[in-house]
């Protein structure tokens, strides 16, 4: 079972010290505080309780366990986060099968980031070789030097169709591997090459440092200038960043990312000395690397071309930041330079004035609008952006902002973008921050279980859930009851985790009940339990009496009024 794997790297990794590896953590009255890396903050706002192995953050509710906090800082998908883990506590997950595939999957994986591994060394010792001397040349005519080209693992593939293949084959891997993992490619009529040939070649790594896939510059002439990896099981476009590996550390430090577009670009910027910078890798720019990277910061400078095409991008990218709430600034280049050209040409200091010069992205994006853009695009974009953004009270702040930054009316706006006040009767979207009156009843009884677990059962024998008025509440009681008396965590959604550490953190920070008030509450939600019961049990009545009415049953309209009577006896006790 997964879960057991779960339980056990969570008994054996302490939460405070795999936090303490990115975050200061000072003791405050028995529990441990530390600055949030998750939102924007310096003052200590996240409290890490050790002894029941969860964080939560004051300021910006981030909350979980030891897999969540490692799969948040570190940008990865929950299967990942708990992958490496697991290997840090010597946890085997292969002996927990959840899936019948899985196990083929994980070997493929492992096969294929051993011959990418292998793949990288041979491009690498390829640029040492007699024959890497054109891609050496072309590295010093570019103005690369051979840290940054080490730091990255740069490799040339020969300008032949099958050094790779038979260097693979020598590694005891078969063609046919060799064309599933990406790195050969076959044509029409079978014959089977290297996919990289006469390129200088750029690694692109995961976040655990291993190879993934590469990209390939051409150098002398030929088509395409780039060619990229295709997806495969190990590398999906779009979910990786080139250059975080070496940068985030960086950034956690600058909490900031520079970003640009090209592989060059960001060798150029790490050469001199902007170490806290990536690439998005030839596409635009997608929410998932955006998570990857506030993971390290919490503000992104996006490099782009000031032509026309370059600020369409940077106005797509700075949108796409803005919405996972980062803060942004776009410096644009002079026409027709790009980074690696500028920093050659003119140093840090051609590139320290763009900086200088650079836009507030929110700023930037309201003044493309206007500028360039028809009111009906800009009104389209306005509520396209409102609507996409997910979290409540991040609504609240660009609202007024983006109104005024278009000159628009904030009511108009808010109206238009679908969340003016309720009316009639719109189904309730699921998880609001915002709460009404049936969620706020649902948390505080909620609050009772989750701070005294040991009641879980006579609550369920009593019927607790009769009283829980929303689906959120109902899901998470069905939870508490599935999983009591044991770690419940990993089988909370965001919200419900969220809830569930503060109920915890008031509960140690002394607001425990004491034995009187505790058997007061009880009887409370008992008294709750029941009123809920008979209310049903009356709503039950009154159809079956209008029933026996409408047929003329007059013994039982008799029974039904003698029961409905009692009922309401009952309640008048
Ligand atoms: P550019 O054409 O701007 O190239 O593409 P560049 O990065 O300045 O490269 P140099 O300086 O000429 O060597 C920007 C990025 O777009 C992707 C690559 O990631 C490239 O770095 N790209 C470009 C491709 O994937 N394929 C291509 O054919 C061209
Ligand atoms: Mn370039």
């Amino acid at each position: 079972m997964q879960s057991d794997a779960i339980q056990l790297v969570k008994s054996r990794l302490n939460i405070a010290d795999v936090v303490r590896r990115y975050v200061d953590l000072k003791p405050v009255s028995g529990r441990w505080m530390g600055v949030c890396p998750f939102h924007q903050e310096t003052k200590p706002s996240m409290s890490v309780n050790e002894q029941e192995g969860f964080f939560y953050c004051f300021g910006c509710q981030a909350s979980g366990d030891v897999i969540d906090f490692f799969q948040r800082i570190n940008g990865l998908e929950f299967r990942e986060a708990l992958e490496q883990l697991a290997a840090e506590a010597g946890v085997d997950l292969q002996n927990t099968k959840p899936d019948p595939h899985a196990d083929e999957r994980r070997k493929a994986k492992r096969l294929f980031l051993d011959m990418h591994t292998w793949a990288a060394k041979h491009y690498q010792d390829n640029l040492g070789r007699a024959a890497g001397r054109v891609a050496r040349d072309y590295l010093k005519k570019r103005g690369m030097v051979g840290a940054v080209a080490r730091d990255f693992g740069l490799g040339y593939s020969l300008d032949g169709w099958h050094d790779l293949d038979q260097f693979l084959q020598s590694k005891g891997f078969t063609q046919q591997q060799g064309v599933e993992s990406g790195l050969l490619s076959t044509n029409a009529k079978g014959s089977i090459y290297d996919r990289f040939r006469g390129r200088l070649i750029f690694p692109i790594q995961n976040l655990s440092g291993q190879v993934i896939a590469f990209g390939g510059r051409i150098i002398t002439d030929g088509e395409p200038k780039y060619l990229n990896s295709s997806d495969s099981p190990i590398y999906k476009k779009g979910e990786h960043l080139y250059g975080l590996y070496q940068a985030r550390r960086h950034m956690t430090r600058s909490r900031r990312a520079l970003l640009t577009e090209g592989y060059v670009d960001v060798l150029s910027l790490q050469q001199f000395g902007y170490k806290d910078s990536c690439g998005v890798l030839g596409t635009a720019l997608t929410s998932e690397q955006v998570r990857r990277l506030a993971g390290f910061c919490n503000r992104v400078d996006l490099v782009f071309d000031g032509d026309a095409p370059g600020r369409k991008a940077a106005l797509r990218s700075a949108e796409m930041i803005l919405l996972q709430g980062l803060k942004v600034k776009v410096v644009l280049l002079p026409e027709g330079e790009d980074v690696d050209s500028l920093l050659q040409q003119h140093g840090t200091d051609g590139f320290d004035a763009c900086q200088t010069d650079a836009q507030d992205g929110l700023g930037f994006a309201m003044h493309t609008l206007r500028t360039e853009h028809s009111p009906k695009e800009i009104m389209t974009w306005a509520q396209d952006f409102l609507q996409k953004l997910q979290d409540a009270s991040l609504k609240a702040y660009y609202l007024p902002r983006i109104a005024q930054g278009l000159g628009l009316a904030e009511a108009e706006l808010r109206s238009s973008a679908g969340f003016s006040p309720r009316r009639g009767r719109t189904p309730r979207p699921r998880a609001t921050t915002s709460m009404g009156r049936e969620d706020k009843d649902d948390r505080y009884f909620l609050s009772f279980p989750i701070q005294y677990p040991d009641y879980v059962p006579n609550l369920t024998q009593k019927g607790f859930g009769t009283i829980l008025k929303t689906s959120w509440g109902q899901g998470l009681w069905a939870k508490l009851v599935q999983h009591h008396g044991q770690d419940v965590l990993p089988h909370l959604d965001d919200q419900e985790k969220r809830f569930w550490a503060e109920c915890r953190l008031k509960l140690e920070q002394s607001c425990a009940l004491s034995g009187e008030e505790l058997a007061g509450e009880w009887k409370h939600i008992c008294g709750r339990i029941e009123t809920v019961r008979d209310k049903c049990q009356r709503r039950e009545l009154i159809q079956a009496l209008k029933l026996a009415q409408e047929q003329g049953d007059e013994q039982a309209v008799a029974e039904c009024t003698k029961a409905l009577n009692a009922s309401l006896g009952r309640n008048d006790e």
